[in-house]
């Protein structure tokens, strides 16, 4: 079985619910703390073995790619000073990972952007981390427990929580049996985007990672836009669950949806009360 070397990172969406702060800045530079949630996202793939982050942009985001990259005039400015270290974390990074870049052109949706991403990644199974959702855990990553699942299932793994069942529409949705005894491992048998609380198979959402198997992209390229007129991962997905080939994880650890203004100020107040950065 391949490894997962490679995450993708879409992150071509336009932030809506921050603007006017996502008017001309990219929804994946905003900070928690000192560091751009796009940081934290890949830190965790790191951590999980992935040593190239595919990232998928769009119009203005350049900030991102301006980020990974060494800025010769801040380091020669701060060069010996006491604040050099304020870029340790961030130039050990950028030596350690190598970063590959393509542009959505038209924003049609999350699968659509997975779809993407395919020149990056070839045929190898991947994977995805929505940047915005924002994962902070004990012990392993959140992505190095899903590679574990992976490595014991070959197939695609999206990781879920529980939530309250009026927020099922804001969330791709599984329903599925548990395997192997656990209570943290689910066989999916169906999934729905967004689906109403009265229509949802579950309240078990899922959140924003993934690990895929390459066969996804010929599914998505066969897959209507769905909900919101979107291109949807969640649909591709459904297709694959079909033939028994998606677990779902619930993950240890907490998730923030950094994406909302409520999801992003519980993240900062939590990793400010933690003492990071
Ligand atoms: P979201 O719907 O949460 O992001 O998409 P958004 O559209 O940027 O935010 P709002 O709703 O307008 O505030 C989930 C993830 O998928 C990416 C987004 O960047 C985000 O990381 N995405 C979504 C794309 O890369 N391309 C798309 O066409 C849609």
């Amino acid at each position: 079985m391949k490894s997962i070397k490679k995450c993708l990172f879409p992150a071509a969406g336009y932030g809506t619910r921050f603007l006017p702060a996502t008017k001309s800045m990219p929804k994946e530079m905003l900070p928690i703390m000192t560091k751009p949630l796009i940081q934290y996202g890949v830190e965790e793939a790191l951590s999980a073995g992935c040593v190239t982050m595919a990232i998928v942009t769009g119009r203005g985001k350049r900030a991102i790619e301006d980020h990974f990259d060494i800025s010769y005039e801040l380091e020669h400015q701060i060069k010996n000073t006491s604040k050099e270290h304020y870029l340790t974390e961030i130039r050990k990074l950028i030596s350690q990972c190598t970063f590959t870049y393509t542009r959505q052109v038209e924003m049609k949706g999350l699968g659509h952007a997975i779809l993407t991403g395919k020149s990056l990644i070839a045929d190898e199974p991947f994977a995805v981390i929505l940047a915005d959702d924002l994962c902070d855990s004990k012990e392993k990553g959140v992505l190095s427990q899903m590679v574990e699942v992976y490595e014991k299932y070959g197939c695609c793994v999206v990781a879920i929580e529980e939530v309250p069942k009026e927020d099922t529409s804001k969330y791709g949705v599984i329903a599925g049996y548990k395997v192997d005894g656990r209570d943290d491992t689910y066989r999916v048998e169906t999934m729905v985007e967004k689906p109403d609380p009265k229509d949802a198979p579950s309240n078990l959402a899922i959140i924003g990672r993934y690990i895929l198997t390459p066969d996804i992209f010929e599914v998505i390229e066969n897959t209507k836009a769905g909900k919101g007129g979107e291109i949807q991962i969640t649909d591709a997905l459904l297709e694959m669950a079909k033939q028994g080939k998606v677990i779902a994880y619930k993950f240890k650890g907490k998730r923030f949806d950094c994406g909302s203004v409520d999801g992003f100020v519980e993240a900062t107040n939590y990793f400010y009360a933690k003492g990071d950065n």
